[in-house]
């Protein structure tokens, strides 16, 4: 019997709460479709270095990459210096097992959870494809004078060929494989989103996204600036099927994407090395004001042990999943995702596990 060794980082705030439904539904899933996982628990989050200074160190790093997968559930405390963990566990884990791509699927359930006015699971159905270890999180840079008024603060953008090259190429086929599962119908489109205007040195990507186009003909390409595709996916979400685009600007497209599909608490994402260790987690952070309260929606955390087994090859109880959390959603009984929709996290737990059949 397949067995997978899973990472654990629960973190900070809501983490542990909406992790452990997760962890729920995994269970329920390995013993529905036969395969089997052993978990590796891991402290590192900002409770844990408020008490012992400790970060994630090298050697653990180095121990990650014998895993299968890591599902991690938030990273963030409030009295902890701004960003400093995040850093640690999330880009560690990010830039240490070189997870470029950060997939995150935009898909609306069911049309009462959605803000725009007439708009429904057909018009919201689309995917970011992040790029994940370069741009604005490269972490080169510095200051100058700190803490004077000639201070200099300075942060480079880096953008490579290959960071590029591997991200628009994941775009396209990740547009090729989702096109053959719609059938005829609709063209697969890869839209490229950048600001090539104004910060001139990322038409990299423009050069890079049409390099990578030759080898898929079959797949449409579009184009539109950050600002623009704010607009656009207000506007027109139905537009788009799969986005490529830079590290920062999917950071900030996504947490617009989130609400598109019913808020922070439903969002789920994949750092993706194909074929190597990767990561799972949902979009959302710590959430310090909602933590112990059982309060927490725990559906972006289930979509992403759904998105990790679908990585790890379990695709039925990926689909088992997805298709317990649609049912639920569609059959009116969440009024909402996020924490003030009277449904505990447990039992929010417990409604998937029921419609898990
Ligand atoms: C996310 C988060 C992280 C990011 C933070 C916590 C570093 O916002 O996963 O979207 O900026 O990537
Ligand atoms: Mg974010």
């Amino acid at each position: 019997m397949t067995s997978y060794n899973i990472g654990v980082l629960s973190g900070d705030g809501i983490g542990p709460e909406v992790t452990r439904e997760g962890l729920k539904v995994l269970a329920a899933v390995s013993a529905a479709e036969g395969f089997q996982y052993k978990l590796v628990d891991y402290p590192y989050s900002g409770e844990y270095y408020l008490k012992t200074k400790e970060l994630v160190p090298n050697s653990v790093i180095d121990e990650w990459r014998t895993l299968d997968a890591v599902l991690l559930g938030a990273i963030g405390h409030p009295d902890v210096e701004t960003g400093l963990v995040e850093r640690s566990v999330i880009l560690g884990l990010r830039f240490g097992l070189d997870l470029y791509i950060n997939l995150r699927p935009i898909k609306l359930y069911s049309e009462h959870l959605c803000p725009l006015k007439g708009k429904g699971p057909a018009d919201i159905e689309f995917v970011v494809v992040r790029e994940n270890t370069e741009g604005l999180y490269s972490q080169v840079g510095g200051h100058l004078k700190k803490d004077t008024p000639d201070e200099i603060a300075i942060v480079n953008g880096i953008y490579t060929w290959k960071g590029c090259e591997r991200a628009s190429r994941y775009a396209f086929e990740l547009a090729r494989s989702r096109g053959a599962e719609r059938g005829v119908g609709r063209k697969p489109t890869v839209t490229l989103v950048d600001k090539a205007n104004a910060v001139r040195p990322q038409d990299v990507w423009t050069r890079v996204f049409a390099h990578v186009a030759k080898e898929f003909p079959e797949i449409a390409t579009d184009h539109a600036y950050v600002d623009a595709c704010c607009m656009w996916m207000i506007k027109n979400p139905e537009w788009f099927d799969v986005v490529v685009t830079t590290n920062m600007f999917g950071d900030i497209i996504t947490d617009l994407g989130a609400m598109l599909q019913g808020g922070m608490g439903i969002a789920a994402s994949g750092n993706i090395h194909p074929g190597k260790t990767s990561m799972f987690e949902p979009i959302h952070g710590s959430a310090p004001k909602h933590a112990g309260k059982n309060i927490a929606c725990p559906l972006g955390a289930i979509g992403a042990v759904s998105m990790m087994l679908d990585f790890l090859g379990e695709k039925r109880a990926a689909a088992r999943i997805e298709t317990a959390v649609s049912e639920l959603l569609q059959s009116g009984a969440v009024p909402s995702a996020d924490a003030r929709s009277g449904i505990a996290t447990s039992e929010m737990g417990d409604m998937v596990l029921a419609r898990l059949g």
